[in-house]
């Protein structure tokens, strides 16, 4: 079993404070989805979890397995098995599916890295070797229903929101993260994608992998059942508890949370 172990984390962005004290547990085997108003600062935390460069950690730690992962780049965490869907995915011309689910899974499995620790000057050494690539490829496909033209498309270029979410669980299922953090990816997807989406993180969510599911609405949870649900909230986890907190948001919206937690309760 993994942890990932968020502890009273700030972090700020061209010095605003965005994230005020996040506290939060992950064991591998759990999904816990975090449901907050536009603005509360959800997807900063996707981004500061997975490493990226803009923004800067001020307080607190964030642990996997009991080591601060802090100090690592965003590829060295995805190495240690972080993975971050984003809310936009971009189009990426010229590159075909295939080419850059070779390219990210050879860096998550080390190839990448070992080939420059050898300083290999052979080419295409610092890649997972193509035939094994491809035999892969295709049974995973096969297992989460891509039809196998999709490998040859330019990535997300002109892709239907199914098809940018198919891009998605296909990416996730080849690289084995031990935490998957899913950022809206629910946002603006018609039932069949939502129900793409949902398909996947059901068939991936294994004893040995843990969802971090954000989103702002509660309908992907009718397909995939969190075990916890908390509220986020101004750059912090207000409340935490089970399916029926998403329910509760569903009845009542966020009015409720920022008078129960707003600023001006907080300093009156
Ligand atoms: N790169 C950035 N530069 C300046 N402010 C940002 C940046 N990214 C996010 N913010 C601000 O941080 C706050 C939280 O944003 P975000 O994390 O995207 O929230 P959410 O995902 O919950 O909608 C917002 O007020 C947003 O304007
Ligand atoms: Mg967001």
């Amino acid at each position: 079993m993994s942890v990932l172990e968020i502890r009273n984390l700030h972090a700020s962005v061209e010095d605003t404070e965005i994230l005020k004290g996040v506290n939060l547990v992950l064991h591998t085997g759990e999904i816990h989805a975090l449901m907050g108003p536009n603005g509360s600062g959800k997807s900063t935390l996707a981004y500061v979890i997975a490493g990226h460069p803009h923004y800067e950690v001020t307080e607190g730690d964030i642990l996997l397995d009991g080591e601060s992962i802090l100090d690592m780049e965003a590829d060295e965490r995805a190495r240690a098995g972080i993975f971050l869907a984003f809310q936009y995915p971009v189009a990426v011309p010229g590159v075909s599916v295939a080419n850059f689910l070779r390219t990210a899974v050879s860096n998550v499995r080390g190839y990448t890295e070992k080939a420059r620790e050898d300083d290999s000057s052979v080419i295409g050494s610092n890649l997972m070797p193509m035939r094994e690539f491809r035999k892969e490829l295709n049974r995973k496909m096969k297992e989460f229903n891509v039809d196998p033209s999709f490998a040859r498309r330019y990535l997300n270029e002109g892709f239907s929101g199914g098809e940018k979410k198919r891009t998605e669980v296909l990416q996730m299922a080849m690289l084995e993260p031990k935490f998957a953090i899913l950022d809206e990816s629910d946002s603006g997807l018609d039932i069949d994608a939502l129900k793409v989406v949902a398909d996947g993180i059901n068939k991936l969510a294994t004893p040995d992998r843990g969802f971090l599911l954000i989103t702002h609405y509660q309908r992907i949870l009718d397909y995939v059942k969190p075990d916890y649900v908390s509220i986020f909230y101004d750059g912090r986890i207000v409340q935490t508890g089970g399916p029926e907190i998403a329910h509760m948001l569903e009845e009542r919206g966020y009015s409720w949370v920022e008078e129960e937690f707003g600023k001006s309760k907080a300093t009156a």
